[in-house]
């Protein structure tokens, strides 16, 4: 029995609809066929892009996509995606399985793609390959409204007016795959290059910093001492593998307990990463200015048997809803600071919320958690109190609930609640202070196994189904969750 007591009208911050954001990259089949078939495909598509995919984006309500990279971010050079697309040069994606990369997919079409979803555009630019000119002129391109040489040149490339573009990343995982550098290196490339990053016109550039790797607690405190009075927001990538990263990460689908539990404990770790760094970052802005962006999180497993060991194919279990509801209530329950996470990646790739064959489309588990979170999108996060039981497994023991819960603009409450314990329910009190209750209604993710899945084979196991377990008593709610369940209450 675990008891929550619920403070409706303790208000503990906005929760940044960007939390719930995503990450696209020229990597495997994320962009090309899953995203983009081009115009004259026979698969369905809107000037190239796919129905099907823009569609269920839609729905999500996905507010922000970062793009095109990732490790490709530091390789890519982008005037040889503008122009007629016949034109664009070809280059060797050498990170993602070393294949061609047409350039089909440019700066326009990421522009028109976010248009169409509604999200607003995250780009990365590249530090680690390019030049500060190069940025410079990307910049000029997209945001210019006046006459001025890239401006011209987007004009001639069909597009007169200006986009509009917020965030904008000054490099990715440049101590790894980005160049290997030293933060202090970094730090002094970052003013360097941020300088030359405008604001035209009403542009104003939100700048992202290259953050740490994990638990590079160093990394943090050197680019917020050097360079936070520069920045407006710090990167954070942590990927959750339940085996070794370098030899056996372990199956996306064929695994047991100990593996569920070891995968859960691993996601549990982003409360801790994110308190660690929000600790060090609150030294040198203490009014949490710079936000934390945890561009890249996500599972990370073997890639699925037969597929391209560069494109990071995998499949998505009810295991993935479990670690997808636990971190975005991590980041919920910190939006003092976090003001950003885009999950790795939309389609295709990792833990993505969407998945194609040929013509065919699905949904992940992931997907789901992501539909039914998306009512904390700029609501308040609410104060919430728990008295949580623990999950125990072969004498290692985590925490059975993981929870958070907001107030939207219309008045309704919504709670959050993940049970991580395969096995066991848990019966849950919660006491809600501040408001009258009236009325608690639900929804469910849950399956018959730890690894239900949906497959383009089988059909659907894993859907969001009505929540019938839970009712008013006193002033407060009493519901049952069942073992390995994401729930969304919705209380009035
Ligand atoms: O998401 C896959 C890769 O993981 C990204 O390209 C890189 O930034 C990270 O290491």
């Amino acid at each position: 029995m675990a008891k929550m007591v619920l403070n409706a009208d303790i208000k503990k911050g906005k929760i940044n609809k960007n939390i719930y954001g995503h990450f696209s990259e020229h990597l495997g089949r994320c962009i090309y066929e899953g995203i983009w078939v081009g115009e004259d495909s026979e698969i369905p598509n809107i000037n190239g892009f796919r129905t099907d995919v823009v569609e269920a984006l839609k729905n999500m309500k996905i507010p922000v996509l970062r793009w095109p990279g990732g490790c490709f971010a530091d390789e890519y050079h982008w005037m040889d995606g503008i122009g007629p697309r016949d034109k664009r040069p070809y280059m060797i994606n050498t990170h993602w399985g070393g294949v061609v990369e047409n350039n089909h997919f440019g700066t326009h079409e990421f522009l028109e793609l976010c248009e169409m979803i509604g999200a607003e555009p995250y780009i990365c630019g590249n530090v680690g390959s390019g030049t500060v000119r190069e940025m410079q002129q990307w910049i000029e391109y997209m945001t210019f409204d006046g006459k001025s040489p890239m401006a011209d040149l987007r004009r001639e490339n069909g597009k007169e007016e200006p986009w509009g573009l917020k965030y904008f990343g000054i490099g990715n995982e440049n101590w790894g795959c980005g160049g290997n550098m030293r933060p202090e290196y970094y730090a002094d490339l970052y003013k360097r290059y941020a300088t030359y990053v405008r604001n035209f016109g009403k542009n104003v550039v939100f700048k992202i910093a290259c953050g740490p790797n994990v638990s590079d607690y160093g990394w943090t405190e050197v680019l917020m001492k050097e360079a936070g009075r520069f920045m407006q927001g710090l990167s954070l990538h942590y990927y959750t593998v339940p085996g070794e990263f370098n030899t056996v990460k372990g199956s996306a689908t064929v695994f047991g307990e100990e593996d569920w539990f070891n995968t859960l404990k691993r996601t549990l770790y982003m409360e801790e990463l994110v308190a660690g760094h929000s600790t060090i970052m609150d030294k040198y802005d203490p009014e949490k200015k710079v936000g934390l962006i945890v561009d890249e999180w996500g599972t990370w497993y073997d890639v699925e048997p037969g597929t391209n060991p560069g494109f990071l194919y995998q499949q998505n279990t009810l295991r993935d809803a479990l670690v997808a509801g636990i971190n975005l209530n991590v980041f919920n329950n910190h939006c003092d600071r976090v003001q950003m996470a885009n999950i790795a990646q939309t389609v295709n790739v990792l833990q993505a919320v969407i998945l194609t064959e040929g013509d065919k489309m699905l949904l992940t588990p992931t997907y789901h958690v992501f539909d039914m979170y998306k009512v904390h999108q700029d609501a308040q996060l609410l104060a919430v109190e728990l008295e949580n039981s623990e999950y125990t497994y072969n004498g290692d023991k985590i925490p059975q609930l993981s929870v958070s819960s907001s107030l939207d603009r219309e008045g309704k409450i919504h709670v959050s609640i993940c049970n991580l314990n395969h096995r066991e329910d848990s019966e849950i009190d919660i006491d809600i202070r501040g408001t009258a209750v009236q009325s608690v209604s639900g929804k469910i993710l849950t399956a018959e196994e730890m690894n239900s899945l949906n497959t383009f084979e089988d059909g659907n196991q894993v859907e969001i189904k009505v929540f019938n377990d839970a009712a008013i008593e006193s002033n407060g709610v009493k519901c049952r969750i069942p073992p390995k369940s994401v729930v969304v209450l919705e209380i009035v």
